[in-house]
C-alpha cells in the first residue's frame, strides 16, 4: 500500500455514498460466450501492453484502500484466464490493506485452480451458473463445459471455500424454468443462489425488456412452490447488490434486481479495468484513466488526489436513469462497442 498515505474513513460522493468496494478486472478475455454478456462473433481486445502488471494494480488497490476501500473483488472477463493470478492474490495479501478478497468466476478452470487460490489467500468465491442442463449450457455459453463447472464447484468446496455464491442471470424463455432446480441444487451443495435480473449493460446486445424476469415474479414463483420468502435483516454495513430472502425451510437465496429495482442510492462500488481505467458506475460511458499517470510516474499522493476528487464529485445513478427511460433497448449497438471496448461488461468487470 502507498507508504506515504494516511488511511481515511468514509470518503463520500456528492450523494453521500461512501466508497466501499472495488471490482478489479484482471483480463477482458473470457472462455465462455454467455448470451447476456458476449453474444457477438468478434470482439476487440485490450492491447496486451496496456494491461496493468500485478505490481501496478496492487499499488492502485493500496491507494484505494487508503481511501477506505476494504473489499476487493477480482473479476474479468474470466479472471482465471490471467496467468499467475495467485501471484496477484499473494501481493494483495502481503500489502495487507484488503479486508475481504473475493472473486467472481465462471468456474470452468476452478477444478485446476481452487486449491491454489485458497492457499494464496483468496477469501470468497462467486461462481456463475445459469443452468443445470448440459445442452442448455452449451446454447447459453457457446461451450460444452457444464461438467467442468460442476467439477470446479466441487473443487472449491474441497479446497475449503465456504459461503460460496452462485450467480444466475435469469433470461425469460431461456432458463427461467430452472429457479426451483437451482434453489434445490444450492441447498444440496451449500451454495447461496442469487438470481440476477438480466441487465441492459454494455455488451448485452440482445437485451430486451421482454427477456427480463422481475424480482417480483421470481419471488412469487418461489413462494408458490416453497412458501413465502421472508426478507433477511442485513447488518447496516451490508452493501451487496443482492436482497436476501429465507424460505420457510431456512434456505437462503438472493435476488439482484438492478433492472427493476435499482440500488444506486446505496452504491459504493466502482470498477477498475485490466488496463487501469476506473469506472464509478456500471453504466458510465467513459472511465478515468489511472494507468497513464501511474506509468508517467505520478506519486501515490497524486493518484490518490485524482481518485478522491473524482469520487467526491460522483453523482452516478446509471441503473435508475435507465429505469426512467420509456423506450429501452440495448445500451450500445455492437459497432460502438467495438470502437470502445471499455463499454463492454466483460471489460469493466461482471
Ligand atoms: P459481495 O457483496 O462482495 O459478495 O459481492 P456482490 O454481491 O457484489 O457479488 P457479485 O459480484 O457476484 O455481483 C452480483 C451481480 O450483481 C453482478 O454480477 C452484476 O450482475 C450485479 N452487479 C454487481 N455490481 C453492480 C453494480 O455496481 N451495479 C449494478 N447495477 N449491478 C451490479
Ligand atoms: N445482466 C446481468 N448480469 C450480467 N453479468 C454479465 N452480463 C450481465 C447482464 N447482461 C454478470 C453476471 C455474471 C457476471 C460475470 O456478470 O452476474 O455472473
Ligand atoms: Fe452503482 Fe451505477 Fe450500478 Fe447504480 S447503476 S448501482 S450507480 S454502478
Amino acid at each position: 500500500m502507498g507508504q506515504n498515505l494516511t488511511p481515511m474513513d468514509g470518503l463520500a460522493d456528492a450523494r453521500g455514498r461512501t466508497i466501499e468496494s472495488l471490482r478489479v478486472s484482471v483480463t477482458d478475455r473470457c472462455n465462455l460466450r454467455c448470451s447476456y454478456c458476449m453474444p457477438e462473433e468478434h470482439y476487440v481486445w485490450l492491447p496486451r501492453p496496456s494491461i496493468l502488471h500485478y505490481e501496478e494494480a496492487t499499488r492502485l488497490v493500496g491507494i484505494f484502500a487508503s481511501l477506505g476501500v476494504g473489499r476487493i473483488r477480482l473479476t474479468g472477463g474470466e479472471p482465471l484466464l490471467r496467468q499467475d493470478l495467485c501471484d496477484f492474490i499473494q501481493l494483495l495479501r502481503v500489502c495487507g490493506s484488503v479486508r475481504d478478497l473475493a472473486m467472481t468466476t465462471n468456474g470452468v478452470l476452478l477444478g485446476r485452480d481452487a486449491a491454489s487460490l485458497k492457499s494464496a489467500g483468496l477469501d470468497r468465491l462467486t461462481i456463475s451458473l445459469d443452468t443445470l442442463h448440459a445442452d442448455r449450457f452449451r446454447r447459453m455459453t457457446g461451450r460444452d463445459q457444464l461438467d467442468e463447472v460442476m467439477r470446479g464447484i466441487r473443487a472449491a468446496r474441497d479446497a475449503g471455500f465456504v459461503g460460496t455464491k452462485l450467480n444466475t442471470v435469469v433470461v425469460r424463455g431461456t432458463n427461467d424454468d430452472e429457479l426451483e432446480s437451482l434453489i434445490e441444487f444450492g441447498r444440496r451443495e451449500a451454495l447461496e443462489v442469487r438470481f440476477i435480473e438480466y441487465m441492459d449493460v454494455g455488451g448485452a446486445t440482445q437485451w430486451s425488456r421482454d427477456h427480463v424476469v422481475p424480482r417480483s415474479e421470481i419471488l412469487a414463483r418461489l413462494g408458490a412452490r416453497y412458501g413465502e420468502p421472508t426478507p433477511m435483516h442485513e447488518p447496516s454495513d451490508a452493501r451487496a447488490p443482492a436482497d436476501r430472502f429465507a424460505l420457510p425451510d431456512g434456505t437462503v437465496f438472493g435476488v439482484v434486481a438492478s433492472t427493476t429495482v435499482p440500488f444506486c442510492g446505496s452504491c459504493g462500488r466502482s470498477r477498475l479495468t485490466a488496463d487501469g481505467h476506473w469506472f464509478t458506475c456500471l453504466y458510465q460511458p467513459e472511465g478515468v484513466d489511472l494507468k497513464t499517470p501511474l506509468r508517467d510516474g505520478a506519486s501515490d499522493a497524486e493518484l490518490r488526489a485524482i481518485i478522491e476528487s473524482t469520487w467526491r464529485a460522483r453523482t452516478d445513478r446509471g441503473a435508475e436513469e435507465r429505469l426512467a427511460q420509456l423506450t429501452r433497448g440495448p445500451l450500445y449497438p455492437p459497432d460502438t462497442l467495438r470502437e470502445n471496448p471499455h463499454r463492454e461488461m466483460h471489460t469493466r468487470g461482471g
